[in-house]
């Protein structure tokens, strides 16, 4: 069995952190969300996996590398284009050859990882199985619609008038089947060839297609709330560790993981939270669910139930609460009169300030 990870596309739902970062590349509790994805198809005893990658391959390759770290090893395939999660399977047919595969989004991030699925799989062979989870606005997503004895009945991407709440998760196990199917399909209303398509063709078709339904998931929907959420979770699980340094008058409470290199000084840190390599963290305080990245600084100021990207810093503003900040941000006070804010802000950046 071979892994094929999709890390191309544009993620416009993210920006304005994808203007400059691969969507795949975001972390969450200071890892990227792909690292996710990667640890669990090696932890489910898979070890060949082809990534196929767009525009962002050098910063995704520089990421991953050859996979060794990860018990991988990668076989990077160029799609010239997003043109769609099915076209990443055709691009992948040589790599993929004869194989039964677990496709997975890279920027999906799935709670308990998917050694079950794998071997569900493994034992009942149907052409293919996917994962579903219930949200609360399926029109952003792949749909399914279910018999009552939980068959799988139909499929439709990003429908207008959902038949269910029961979203496609982004990670599918095929049969070789699925090759037939994705040659037939013609590009959506989109212009992309949909993998959900194909998968509808095999329905019809006839063949095995078996459905399991979970909670704990995540995806890009561009809500930062649910980043913000994800984030909690995994910082939930820390174990707490300290590799750089406190000082006498700063305090940790909880799981907190300080980083090498950090440095805490006259500082208060209430886990769970994760202070990143090299991050200086002075007379201030970093609360509950907050992830700040390397190398960051929080000077005077107070953070929680945020993520900060690598090598920001935020000095002297009072409290920032469930915030997503970029990579070498620079939040400080507006010096002199008038009271006014002053704001340099990146195309689709969203503020909100309390008036
Ligand atoms: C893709 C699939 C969709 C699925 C989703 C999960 O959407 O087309 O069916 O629900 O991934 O992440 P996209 O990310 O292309 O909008």
């Amino acid at each position: 069995m071979k892994a094929l990870v999709l890390a191309g596309g544009s993620g416009t739902r993210l920006r304005p952190i994808t203007h400059t970062s691969a969507k795949q590349l975001v972390p969450v509790a200071n890892k990227p969300v792909l690292f996710y994805g990667l640890e669990a198809i090696a932890d489910a005893g898979i070890h060949e996996l082809g990534l196929v990658v767009g525009d962002t391959q050098a910063e995704i390759e520089s990421a991953v590398g050859d996979g060794s770290a990860f018990g991988l090893q990668v076989t990077y395939l160029r799609q010239e284009a997003p043109l769609g999660l099915a076209h990443g399977v055709l691009i992948a047919r040589d790599y993929l050859g004869d194989d039964d595969f677990v496709m997975y989004l890279g920027d999906n991030f799935i709670v308990g990882g998917i050694d079950g699925i794998v071997r569900k799989f493994a034992r009942e062979r149907p052409a293919a199985q996917i994962m579903l989870t219930r949200v609360g606005d399926p029109r952003q997503f792949g749909v399914a619609e279910l018999d009552p004895r939980g068959r799988v009945v139909s499929l439709e991407e990003k429908p207008v008038r959902p038949k269910s709440d029961l979203a496609l998760v982004g990670v599918y196990l095929f049969s070789p089947a699925v090759h037939e199917a994705v040659s037939e399909l013609k590009p959506s209303w989109r212009g992309e060839l949909e993998i959900t398509d194909a998968i509808q063709w095999l329905i019809e078709a006839g063949l095995p297609v078996e459905s399991s339904v979970i909670s704990g998931y995540w995806k890009d929907t561009g809500n930062v709330t649910d980043m913000l959420e994800v984030n909690r979770l995994v910082l939930e699980a820390l174990e707490p560790r300290v590799s750089g340094s406190v000082d006498a008058a700063s305090e940790l409470v909880g799981r907190v993981v300080v980083e090498p290199g950090a440095v805490v000084e006259r500082s208060r840190v209430v886990g769970p939270a994760i202070i990143g390599a090299g991050a200086r963290i002075q007379d201030g305080y970093v609360g509950p669910f907050t992830s700040i990245g390397s190398g960051c600084v929080v000077v005077n100021a107070e953070i929680e139930y945020s993520i900060v990207l690598p090598r920001a810093s935020i000095r002297g503003v009072g409290r920032i609460e469930r915030s997503l900040i970029g990579h070498d941000v620079e939040v400080t006070p507006a010096a002199g009169a008038p009271r006014a804010h002053r704001l340099v802000l990146g195309d689709h950046s969203k503020v909100q300030i309390r008036s």
